[in-house]
């Protein structure tokens, strides 16, 4: 009799793209069509520069930052529905915290830390290793998963960025400038792409989606029959 693996292999989706591309709600969404788990890598970094504003330490300061990641691991945590996913810190559930204009104004620095990219793609790649994962970032088809079964590089326009996040924010009951707004995702792609180590950038082999002129649920059915068509 053949050797053969004892389940079949895990299905691996990675979805890069640059601030407000919509990567993680077109992610979150593929992971419900297709019965696979999803990761918003992003905010394991969030998770990162949110203990710093907690520490009242200065993002750029790496010894320190270094210290606090290692005091309190950011860590995925099950729940709270089957197949989802949350970061959890010293046991407590981190969700709406990671998405204040503070921190997104503090992750990019920290997110250049070699030390914390180290860490944080440990845990990302043990969390893929054990089951079927789409997973939204920024070097995941490039660096987390250089393996991974599908690629996709959402882009879309600076104003349709923009304006995409400005309704999230309204949503949440956070108010913001839109031209702040647009300086901030400017600078934050700009320092994204600059940083030495993984930067935001399109693996050779991924597939480039304008979304500027598509709808979520577009996105969502594009990319979906792309993965079943080749999963047959
Ligand atoms: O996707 P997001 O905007 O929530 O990500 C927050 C920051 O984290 C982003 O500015 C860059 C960083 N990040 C990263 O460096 N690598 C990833 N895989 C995901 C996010």
């Amino acid at each position: 009799m053949q050797n053969r693996p004892a389940r079949p292999t895990w299905r691996h989706v990675a979805i890069d793209g640059p601030v407000a591309s919509g990567k993680s709600t077109v992610a979150r969404l593929l992971a419900i069509d297709l019965g696979a788990t999803f990761l918003d890598t992003g905010a394991l970094y969030r998770a990162v520069a949110y203990l710093a504003l907690c520490a009242r330490a200065d993002p750029n300061d790496d010894a320190t930052v270094l210290r606090l990641l290692a005091a309190h691991p950011p860590a995925v945590k099950a729940g709270p529905q089957p197949l989802q996913y949350s970061i959890a810190v010293d046991g407590q559930t981190l969700d709406r915290q990671l998405f204040t204009p503070s921190v997104s104004r503090a992750v990019s620095a920290v997110a250049a830390m070699p030390e914390v990219r180290h860490r944080l793609i440990g845990v990302q790649r043990a969390f893929a290793a054990e089951r079927d994962v789409v997973m939204a970032g920024r070097d995941i088809g490039s660096v987390v998963l250089p393996n991974a079964d599908f690629k996709f590089f959402l882009t879309a326009s600076l104003d349709a960025r923009v304006q995409r996040r400005l309704r999230e924010l309204v949503q949440q009951g956070i108010d913001i400038d839109a031209a702040a707004l647009r300086e901030e995702i400017k600078g934050r792609d700009d320092r994204d792409a600059g940083r030495a180590l993984s930067p935001l950038v399109k693996a050779p082999e991924a597939l480039e989606i304008d979304t500027s002129a598509m709808s979520v649920g577009e996105v969502v059915q594009t990319l979906s029959a792309i993965v079943r068509k080749n999963s047959e």
